[in-house]
Formats: C-alpha cells, sequence, structure tokens
C-alpha cells in the first residue's frame, strides 16, 4: 500500500503496543517518556499515552504535588437535562472514587439514575485485582455496545485500576475504540475536561498515566450513606507485595497532611455523620512518606478526639502494627474494637515469595496481642490459596492458623497472576482443581467460625449503627455492630441514623437478627 494510502484509510487501525515499541526503539526519547499506541483516523495520526508497567513502578524520593480540584465554570453545564449511570467493581478505595466522580459530574449538571438505559453517560468504575474482575468488566462493555448501537449519543466510559494495566490499554485500544473516554485512577480530577473533549472532538480520550501520583484536596463527595463516610487518609502503595497490582495502578504512597484529614472529618461530624472509616492501602504505614515525625498513632488519636462517633480503619498491614496503635483502639471508645488484618498465606515460605515480611509466628503473636488489650475485637482476614508452589504443607499452615485465630470472618481468593507482577512469572503447578478444593476447605473453617463468633452473641446487647431498611424484609432495619457484624432490627424507619442497644436474638453465618431494648 503506498503511502498515500495509508494515510487515507477512513477506519481506526490500532497497531499493537510490541510493534510500536519496535518502531519506537529508534526515537530513545519517546520510548522514554511513555509508550505510545498509534491510531489513525481519517487521515490523522493519533499518539496515545499508554499505561507501562515499569514506570508505575518507579519510586522517587520527590515530595507529591498537592493541588486543589477546580471545576471551570464554562464546564458546569455540560451535562444539563443529560442521565449517567456509574457501575463500581472492587474495593472501598474504588467505592470512595465513585462518590467523587458522582460529585463532579453532579457539578456539570448530569443527574444520576438507577439504570444504564436511561443514562446519556454510562461509567464502569473498574478493579483489577483479580483476573474475574477482568471478565466480568469485559462482559458488561459488551452489553453496552448494544446500547450505544441503538443510541449512538450514548457516552461510554471506563476508569480505575483496570485501565491503569498495561494488556487492559492495549485491549481497549484494539477492541473497544468506540470508547468515548478512558481515565485512569491518577486523572479523576481532570475529569470535566475530558468529557468536553470526547463530546467536543467526538472521539476517544484516553488519559491514563503511569506515575508516582499526586495528592488532590477539594474533591467534592456525593457519598452514599448520610451516617457514615469514607475519608481517604493515604493514597497507593509502596509494600508490592509480589502477586499485588495495586502499587503499579495506584502509585507511590502519598499520605495527605493531618490538618487535611481532621477538617474533613469534622465537617462530617458537622454535618451529623456518626462514623468515619479512614481508608488506605496501608493504613498502618500512614506518615511514613513525610519527613516531619507524624504517623498512624498520631492521626488516629487526632481523629478520635474530633468526638465522631464511631472511627474505623482499613486495610492493615501486619508489619507496620506498632503496640501504641493497640492501646490507642483499647482506649479509646470512639475507635472501634474491629481490625482487618490480612494475613494471606499461614507459611512462612509462601509468606517469603509473596514479599509480606512477617512470619506466622509473628502474624499470631501480633494477633493475640490484639486481642489480649481489645477483648470484644473482631478480626477478619484475607486469605489466597494456590499462590505458585503452594504445596499442601502450606496450605496447611495456613488452616492452623485459621485454626489459631477463629477469625470473625476472611475474603477468601483463589491466587489470580496479575501481568507485570512477579508471582505472575513464578512456576505455578498448582491444577485448578487443587486449588478450588483447597478454598473449598478453607472456607468451610471460616464460616464454622464466623457461625461460632455469631452464636456467642445471641442474648448479648450491641450498639448497632442503622443504616437503612433491610434488603431481607422491608419491615426491618439493617446496620452494623462496633465490630462490624451485620444485623438486622424489626424497628421503625425514624430511627435509621441512629445508633441504638439491640440484643442479639439470632445468628446466622453473616449476619444477626435481634430486637431494640
Ligand atoms: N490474586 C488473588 N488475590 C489477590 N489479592 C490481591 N492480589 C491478588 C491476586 N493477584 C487479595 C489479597 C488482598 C485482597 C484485597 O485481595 O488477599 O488483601
Ligand atoms: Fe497490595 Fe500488599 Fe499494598 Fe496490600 S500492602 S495493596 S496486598 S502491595
Amino acid at each position: 500500500m503506498c503511502k498515500k494510502n495509508h494515510y487515507e484509510m477512513t477506519f481506526i487501525k490500532y497497531l499493537s503496543i510490541d510493534y510500536m515499541s519496535k518502531i519506537f526503539k529508534h526515537f530513545k526519547f519517546l520510548n522514554k517518556i511513555h509508550n505510545y499506541g498509534i491510531i489513525i483516523w481519517r487521515n490523522e495520526v493519533i499518539k496515545m499515552q499508554i499505561p507501562n508497567l515499569k514506570e508505575a513502578k518507579i519510586r522517587t524520593k520527590k515530595d507529591p504535588k498537592t493541588f486543589n480540584y477546580e471545576i471551570k465554570e464554562e464546564l458546569k453545564e455540560i451535562g444539563k437535562n443529560k442521565k449517567y449511570f456509574i457501575k463500581t467493581y472492587g474495593c472501598q478505595m474504588n467505592e470512595h472514587d465513585t462518590e467523587n466522580i458522582k460529585a463532579i459530574l453532579e457539578e456539570m449538571s448530569f443527574e444520576e439514575v438507577d439504570t444504564m438505559e436511561k443514562a446519556d453517560l454510562v461509567l464502569l468504575n473498574t478493579c483489577a485485582i483479580r483476573e474475574n474482575a477482568h471478565n466480568k468488566v469485559f462482559g458488561m462493555v459488551g452489553r453496552i455496545k448494544h446500547l450505544k448501537q441503538e443510541k449512538p449519543n450514548l457516552l461510554v466510559g471506563m476508569c480505575g485500576c483496570m485501565v491503569q494495566e498495561e494488556v487492559v490499554a492495549s485491549e481497549i485500544l484494539n477492541r473497544y475504540k468506540w470508547l468515548d473516554i478512558v481515565f485512569g485512577t491518577h486523572n479523576i480530577y481532570d475529569l470535566p475536561n475530558i468529557l468536553k473533549k470526547a463530546i467536543d472532538e467526538k472521539k476517544l480520550q484516553f488519559e491514563v498515566y503511569s506515575y508516582e501520583g499526586d495528592i488532590i484536596e477539594n474533591m467534592p463527595a456525593k457519598r452514599d450513606s448520610k451516617y457514615k463516610a469514607w475519608v481517604n487518609i493515604m493514597y497507593g502503595c509502596d509494600k508490592f507485595c509480589t502477586y499485588c497490582i495495586v502499587p503499579y495502578t495506584r502509585g507511590k504512597q502519598r499520605s495527605r497532611k493531618k490538618e487535611e484529614i481532621i477538617n474533613e472529618v469534622i465537617s462530617l461530624r458537622n454535618e451529623g455523620y456518626k462514623e468515619v472509616t479512614l481508608l488506605g492501602q496501608n493504613v498502618n504505614a500512614y506518615g511514613k512518606d513525610f519527613d516531619e515525625e507524624c504517623g498512624m498513632n498520631d492521626l488516629l488519636r487526632d481523629v478520635a478526639d474530633t468526638g465522631i462517633e464511631r472511627v474505623r480503619f482499613v486495610t492493615s498491614h501486619p508489619w507496620d502494627f506498632t503496640d501504641e496503635m493497640i492501646d490507642i483502639i483499647a482506649t479509646h471508645d470512639n475507635v472501634m474494637p474491629y481490625i482487618h488484618l490480612p494475613l494471606q498465606s499461614g507459611s512462612d515460605r509462601i509468606l517469603k515469595l509473596m514479599g509480606r515480611r512477617y512470619t506466622k509466628d509473628e502474624y499470631i503473636t501480633l494477633f493475640n496481642k490484639i486481642k489480649e488489650k481489645v477483648p470484644n475485637a473482631s478480626i477478619t482476614t484475607d486469605i489466597i490459596v494456590g499462590f505458585p508452589g503452594e504445596t499442601e504443607e502450606d496450605f496447611k499452615d495456613t488452616l492452623d492458623v485459621v485454626n489459631t485465630c477463629k477469625y470473625d470472618s476472611a475474603f477468601t481468593f483463589i491466587f489470580s497472576p496479575r501481568e507485570g507482577t512477579p508471582a505472575a512469572k513464578m512456576e505455578d503447578n498448582i491444577t485448578k482443581e487443587e486449588k478450588e478444593q483447597r478454598l473449598y476447605k478453607l472456607n468451610e473453617l471460616v464460616n464454622k467460625y464466623a457461625k461460632e463468633k455469631n452464636n456467642a452473641l445471641i442474648g448479648k446487647v450491641v450498639p448497632v449503627l442503622l443504616e437503612n431498611v433491610s434488603a431481607k424484609d422491608d419491615k426491618m432495619l439493617a446496620g452494623y455492630t462496633d465490630t462490624m457484624k451485620l444485623v438486622n432490627v424489626k424497628s421503625q424507619k425514624d430511627k435509621i441514623g441512629k445508633i441504638v442497644n439491640v440484643k442479639i436474638t439470632e445468628a446466622k453465618t453473616w449476619s444477626l437478627d435481634g430486637e431494640i431494648v
């Protein structure tokens, strides 16, 4: 094909990243800055930055930039008479990002609707942690494509951790170039501009950066609840557990300034919020990226001192959990006796391969210390089975820890190789069936202890923050105990938003029934 014809192509052609990176090897300066995909669209060659795992891994000593979110006046009417629908996958961090995205869209005059069929803008906020999340998202994208065929003006977007993955970015540019906006975890604050460009230029806007990340203050949030709120205390993660994609998709650990966090908690308290959950991938490492001395212990104490009725935090890494932190939980009534303490594996050999930096004994010692000082604490965990090379002996060590700790509950997963992480390259000689059997066995044990823990509450009176009408019965309200157990209670709706004392009458594996006393 002659050069002229080549540029006259009127269809989009995306050249694979591998191929492009070979070409760009000759343009070292470009290759150094970013990977590029190339789209040829109506005679125009458009270079697109695509995320790059090697860059996403870089950690420098540079302080992150902090700046305030702002929206230009002229972008505030873009969504007038238009509706949006957003679907969220994954963790609490994503849920809170969605709250920010919703508020930004509403500042642009979009209105939320509860089904994608009613929407003019559909957004998927994605999760990269395991392969099944990936499959679910692309299944959904397929459904939305049909909607777009019926409604060509429908705007469709993808954001979140998945689009930060190099393989996903290339898949989008190869097969899903009909999308209108794709933006990464570092680009949320820029949504108004990205959306405006997509509407004006009528072509895909792909804004995904691989870098350490900034801190954006002043982000608006449309919170799901009027009574409990997520409060980000840090972004990113520097732990690089060998199976985990998060340090690549969310960047370097960046702690928010304590004053900003305290001000947010005070505002929430003044607005009538009863509970805050301090959010971070690894909250116990809060402040380790500051020059001055200010860690999680100072922060937790000061958040408790705001007088907000309930304070929680997720997620803790056992490595950074200090004795002082346990004392703060033990001595502050408004710091809830609930700790999520991921174990991942009970085998020292596997823990080492995972890069977790603690042993089985160290974990159990920490667990016992917490139980000793906070006897009513409920402790939950995350466990991965079928990590590459996990033997029956290794798996037995995991069961052994579960038998020792008797968790209140646990999230259990089969190892899912994430491209670009060290564990994805490790030899994995365990069959799918073996992994499934281990998961089944583990779940049976976890469920047994969860039920036992719940049974032990029958007859006890516990404080419950009633949040909404129960999903199982509209004459009941549902809420959580201080120890994070779901309770259904027969009650009038005027009790929603109140912390009430509830006598537990019945226990199931995952929830409790009770009556207000
Ligand atoms: N495969 C399976 N589970 C994983 N998790 C994180 N990465 C993976 C992976 N590649 C689990 C860990 C973590 C939780 C949020 O997800 O248990 O604590
Ligand atoms: Fe992932 Fe480990 Fe960081 Fe948790 S601490 S987000 S598991 S790398």
